[in-house]
Parts: C-alpha cells; sequence; structure tokens
C-alpha cells in the first residue's frame, strides 16, 4: 500500500500525456501495481480480505478520478500550444498578392492559339512520343542527315522517341485529312540541350496551309500579320534560311524593340531578332505521306522565345522555376 501512496505523488508530478499514460500502465496495466495486489487477494481470508478489497476498490477510485482530472487539464493544455502555434489569422488583408494574368508561357500561347484559330486554323495538340518516320523520315531528314544532329534527341526502344519539333503533326495531318488543310499544332518538344538559353522541355507552334495553289505570297502575308498582332509595331525583315522540309525556306527577324534597334546584348548588337522559321512544303514530304497536285506552306515558331521578347524576361529558366514573383509581376 505504501507503493501505492507514492504514486499519487508522482500522478500529482506528472507533465504531459505520455507520462501519464506511464503511471497508469505502472498502476492497472497487465503487471501494474494494483493488478498485482488484487491478483494477490486470493491469499487472504475472511474479515484480512475483505478489508484488503476494500482498501483496493478505494484507492482504485481515488486513482482514476486523479488521473481523469490531470488527463484533461494535459489535454487542454495541449490543445493551447497547438492553437497557439498553428494561428492562422483571417482578418490580415491582402495586400501582397496583385493578381496576374496566369503565367508567361500560358499567357503567350493563349495568346498565339486565339489569333490563328480565329482566322480559320484548327487546333491540333499531336503527341508527345513520335515515331522516326513522323519526326524524321518523313520530314525529309534521312538517317545520317546533319540536321538529326541539330536536333540531339530522347529516344526509346524501337524507333520511338520525343519529338523534337512539333513538325510531325504536319505529317499526321497530311496522312490524315484530305486538303485544304488549315492547321496549327501547340506543344512540348524535347531536345537533349541543357544550357543558359536551352531547356530539355520547350514548347514550339507550328502552322501548316495545304491547298491547291498556295504561295509564298500567303506566307508573308499571314506571318507578318501575326508579328504586327503580337508584337505591335515593329519591323520585319525576312532571311533566307534552310530547313530540309521546306523549299524555299526562310526565317524572319523583328526589329529589337529592347534598344530601338541601336544594338543590345539581346540583339547581340544586330538590332534583329530571330522569332520563327518557315517556307513551302518540300515536294518530297508531300510525296512521303502520298499527296499529289497541291501546295503548301509551314512555319514554327518558339513560344518560350515569343514569350521572352514580349513580356522582357531574360532568362529563360526563370520560366521554368516556381516562384511566385515571376507571376506577380504580370
Ligand atoms: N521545325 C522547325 C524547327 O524546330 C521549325 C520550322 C517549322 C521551320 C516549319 C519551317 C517550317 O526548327
Amino acid at each position: 500500500m505504501q507503493a501505492l501512496q507514492t504514486i499519487l505523488e508522482k500522478l500529482e508530478g506528472v507533465q504531459d500525456l505520455h507520462a501519464l499514460e506511464e503511471v497508469r500502465l505502472l498502476v492497472l496495466g497487465k503487471k501494474g501495481l494494483l493488478t498485482q495486489e488484487f491478483a494477490a487477494l486470493k491469499h487472504l481470508e475472511g474479515q484480512a480480505k475483505a478489508q484488503k478489497a476494500q482498501d483496493l476498490n478505494n484507492f482504485k477510485e481515488k486513482f482514476s478520478t486523479l488521473h481523469a482530472q490531470k488527463k484533461q487539464t494535459l489535454q487542454a493544455l495541449k490543445l493551447q500550444e497547438r492553437l497557439q502555434s498553428e494561428k492562422l489569422d483571417m482578418s490580415l488583408a491582402n495586400t501582397h498578392f496583385s493578381g496576374s494574368l496566369g503565367h508567361p508561357l500560358n499567357y503567350t500561347k493563349e495568346r498565339i492559339i486565339a489569333h490563328f484559330t480565329q482566322r480559320g486554323f484548327k487546333l491540333h495538340l499531336g503527341a508527345l512520343v513520335e515515331d522516326d518516320f513522323h519526326n524524321f523520315s518523313a520530314l525529309n531528314i534521312p538517317p545520317h542527315h546533319p540536321a538529326r544532329a541539330m536536333q540531339d534527341t530522347f529516344y526509346f526502344k524501337d524507333h520511338k522517341l520525343l519529338r523534337t519539333h512539333t513538325s510531325p503533326t504536319q505529317i499526321h495531318a497530311m496522312q490524315e485529312q484530305k486538303p485544304p488543310i488549315k492547321m496549327i499544332a501547340v506543344g512540348h518538344t524535347f531536345r537533349r540541350d541543357h544550357d543558359t538559353t536551352h531547356t530539355p522541355m520547350f514548347s514550339q507552334v507550328e502552322g501548316l496551309v495545304v491547298d491547291q495553289s498556295v504561295h509564298f505570297g500567303h506566307l508573308k502575308q499571314v506571318l507578318e500579320e501575326f508579328l504586327h498582332a503580337f508584337f505591335g509595331s515593329v519591323k520585319v525583315r525576312w532571311r533566307s534560311s534552310f530547313f530540309p522540309f521546306t523549299e524555299p525556306s526562310a526565317e524572319v527577324d523583328i526589329s529589337c524593340a529592347f534598344c530601338d534597334q541601336k544594338g543590345c546584348k539581346v540583339c547581340k548588337n544586330t538590332g534583329w531578332l530571330e522569332v520563327l522559321g518557315s517556307g513551302l512544303v518540300h515536294p518530297a514530304v508531300f510525296k512521303n505521306v502520298g499527296l499529289e497536285g497541291v501546295q503548301g506552306y509551314a512555319f514554327g515558331m518558339g513560344i518560350e522565345r515569343l514569350a521572352m521578347l514580349s513580356c522582357e524576361i531574360n532568362d529563360l529558366r526563370s520560366f521554368f522555376e516556381t516562384d511566385l514573383r515571376m507571376l506577380e509581376a504580370f
């Protein structure tokens, strides 16, 4: 019984719920002091047994009441602590986040899509995993063609790969639809490139128009209209270029708005910014998809590049970092 008395003092001094449970087990657990005392009753008899049983029951009641009180106090204390540490002040005024147009890449993508779909271009998304035929061979880029080296590719088994440009959607469209075709394809593209101006994943917009008589004048008109709608009053310069799947091919530059063509870091002191590639669909491409007697033009541009130029962002990597300040700037 002496041991049981010190237990009550111990219970009084307990500071947390864990220690409280330890004391409870010490008394009422399977091998607890009280449990043992009750078991030992069988060695007693008569009046002595009745008296001892009475004492033990009294103690049990006292202990249980004290234990319950202590538990309540400690639980209330714990809740108090939690409320303190997890405090959320819902009345705080929102003075910080000003709202934005969304991520500049999505914003740019939506602007481009809206421009072309309003002019009758049908939106295609295409697949991210393509085969060698659609991504290269059908686009007049046979095996060992040097253009493949410029598009360092992520390969899977069985000639499957992550598309290195959106141009394979041209091939799918021409295989699946009868001309006239007027489409844009928008989405992610992948190349094994990673430095300050390249990321392994980027996005492109592709355009394709196929009909009975399509010429370079159509291409010029469509792209110049787009560039003025997108960038405002910039100058547009056409430069002869090369792509295996277009002939003739041209790249298009706009005048550098960062320096008013005086020369700066962004335009590398040239006064011009390259924004897209384009050309008339190469006859070999038509042959590869089994089309005859048609003409077409195609163009492609990088969404990151257009977003950087129109939103005045100078680090490509900032598109892919999850920094809210980036969104707040728009
Ligand atoms: N696919 C080309 C690239 O990724 C861009 C392009 C598309 C050029 C269509 C001409 C016509 O660089």
